[in-house]
């Protein structure tokens, strides 16, 4: 394992989950390598040194655990494959990374053939959107011409000011990925409501995602003195029930599930406790 220096003042904040070094291998190498062009004997270095300005940007442990080689999306089977094939073959098929950080999941789509109108990403900070396209070499390409937006999925896309305008009605999947559990319960209901309006508003629609999850379906105050919210899937079934009164529109739960994934507790990040899981959910618009 390669090791470099790592940002001393960010490591004072956030230690326990900072990791100064990783391995790069499997699906991640073979992105770099194929869709981005880094040199094999260059790429621990590029995803450290990327890393590590991300990681300065803001210090969360999808970064300071190198979390994001794991390109999540594409490890969920059945459901990627769908996407996937929908993508490339269905026209009026769009999908939106909402969260999107550094943008890996919507490379590797593109990098499996998705064209690169098909996806988009909306990231609340515009340092890891130029961060994402300095990982993957793809600024000036022609795989790297879709779209991301600078946006906060808590504000209402349909303002003419809003980053989101031109991107209403477009998509018929969205990612909400590891995002749900830095909002409160009524945040949620919002990034929902919001998420709705990025739909085409048909039957088929899907939202899907991970998040922290938690086995009691709680509250925590996680983020400062917010009392964001993680699920079981009890209470996000719940959620989805209260989005659907406050959007007037009927979601069937796919999967709501808690597992051992990433999210686990691990004892490294403040807010971990031993009945922290990860939830892994996808529902679909009836
Ligand atoms: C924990 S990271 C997860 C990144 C990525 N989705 C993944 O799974 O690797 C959460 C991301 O959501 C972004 N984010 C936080 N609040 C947001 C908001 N209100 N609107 C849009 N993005 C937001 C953060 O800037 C960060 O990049």
């Amino acid at each position: 394992m390669a090791s470099f220096a790592p940002p001393k003042a960010d490591i004072a904040t956030a230690e326990k989950w900072y990791e100064a070094s990783t391995t790069v291998d499997g699906p991640f190498r073979d992105l770099l390598e194929n869709y981005s062009h880094v040199p094999t004997d260059d790429v621990v270095k590029h995803v450290v040194d990327t890393r590590n300005r991300a990681w300065a940007v803001h210090p969360y442990p999808c970064l300071g655990q190198f979390r994001f080689l794991e390109l999540n999306l594409s490890q969920r089977g059945d459901l990627y494959n769908r996407l996937l094939k929908e993508l490339k073959t269905q026209p009026g098929s769009r999908f939106l990374d909402i969260g999107c950080c550094l943008g890996q999941d919507i490379r590797k789509l593109v990098y499996d053939g998705a064209p690169a109108s098909s996806v988009a990403g909306a990231e609340l900070n515009g340092a890891f959107i130029d961060l994402g396209y300095d990982l993957f070499r793809d600024r000036d390409s022609t795989a790297g011409q879709m779209v991301i937006v600078s946006a906060n999925i808590l504000e209402s896309p349909t303002g003419p000011s809003s980053p989101l305008h031109s991107l209403v009605g477009q998509f018929s999947a969205v990612q909400l990925g590891m995002l749900l559990h830095l909002f409160t319960w009524e945040e949620q209901i919002t990034a929902f409501e919001n998420t709705l309006v990025l739909l085409r508003g048909q039957p088929g629609d899907r939202i899907f995602g991970q998040a922290t999850g938690h086995l009691d379906g709680t509250p925590t105050a996680s983020v400062g003195s917010r009392a964001t919210f993680k699920h079981n899937a009890e209470s996000f079934a719940r959620l989805v029930a209260a989005a659907q009164e406050a959007t007037g529109t009927r979601w069937r739960i796919v999967t709501a599930e808690l597992d051992n994934g990433l999210s686990v507790f691990d004892g490294k990040r403040t807010w971990d406790d031993p009945r922290t899981r990860r939830l892994v959910f996808e529902i679909e618009r009836e």
